[in-house]
């Protein structure tokens, strides 16, 4: 028998791109609107069109589905605006879910619903006892989960996490409130272990934070502020093919030079209440 482990990555030479099939939560946009403020984004002086939303929306559906995609829908509620942003639904490891709890009231009544619809799919749920936004500050990359706090989840939460799925959790601190999701900063491009790449804003972190990035992620793409100020890095990968803003042209290019085939869609109306691509997905690992 032989003993040498075989592996496709050689120093100089980058990984091949593979797609892996995706099972994803979204939650079809029928009541969205801004209608009070609690990030920069969003301006409740600003008319909204829900039927615009609902178009954009309904492309990045057929996107998914169009890449082989299981997609699962929840139900909107009425008076629940913000609940078009699935990721902060919950997080979910191993058919593990790890509920919301959120910070701003305005979203907490989203917190039992996304963990009903968890519970009805077959999920372990485990209720939260610290405040938490789910993916939206939690992403998965190889074996460890990078933690975002600063602006929504409480760092005793990735205590609660290490706690739930016995990974290391890397805490990662933002401090540019236009990113105040750890999904608006970076962005995983492959979470496959041993072939980890990621891209992010180097501005939207502490100077702590950063170079733990750097360590770890020697090869990440760095983004651009123009590409991130269009929330660029809020995007959804399969390990080939990347969903991102249409408007994020440098960060397209970069993917393209990385071997990714960036798929651009336009959530502008979305974006009106400070979430894109990635917030409107919930990644559900089975
Ligand atoms: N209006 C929502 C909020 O401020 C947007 C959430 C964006 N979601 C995300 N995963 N980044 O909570």
């Amino acid at each position: 028998m032989s003993t040498v482990i075989e592996t496709d990555e050689q120093p100089g030479t980058r990984p091949e791109r593979r797609p892996t099939g995706r099972s994803v939560l979204m939650c079809r946009p029928e009541h969205f609107t801004v209608v009070y403020r609690i990030n920069p984004w969003m301006n409740p002086a600003q008319p909204t069109d829900t039927s615009l939303a609902l178009t954009q929306w309904q492309v990045l559906y057929d996107t998914y589905l169009g890449l082989g995609y299981d997609v699962q829908l929840i139900d909107p509620i009425a008076g629940l605006p913000d609940m078009v942003y699935a990721a902060n639904g919950g997080f979910v490891i191993d058919n593990v879910a790890y509920g919301a709890k959120f910070t701003h009231p305005e979203r907490q009544p989203e917190g039992p619903a996304y963990m009903d619809w968890l519970r009805g799919a077959g999920f372990d749920v485990h209720e939260p006892e610290e405040v938490n936004e789910g993916e939206g500050d939690f992403l998965l990359v190889g074996d460890t989960i990078l933690a975002g706090t600063g602006f929504r989840s409480d760092s005793l939460s990735h205590r609660e996490l290490g706690r739930i799925y016995g990974r290391d959790v890397v805490t990662l601190r933002l401090i540019d409130p236009s990113f105040y999701h750890l999904d608006t900063a970076v962005a995983v491009l492959d979470a496959t272990p041993g072939q980890e790449h990621i891209a992010y804003l180097p501005a939207a972190f502490d100077a702590t934070s950063l170079a733990v990035l750097q360590e770890r992620y020697p090869d990440a793409i760095l983004v651009n502020e123009t590409d991130a100020a269009v929330l660029g890095l809020n995007s959804f990968s399969d390990g080939y093919n990347v969903v991102i803003a249409s408007r994020a042209t440098d960060f397209e290019r970069q993917l393209r030079e990385h071997g990714y085939n960036p798929i651009g869609v336009d959530l502008s109306e979305l974006l009106l209440g400070g979430g894109g691509v990635k917030c409107c997905t919930l990644e559900l690992r089975r």
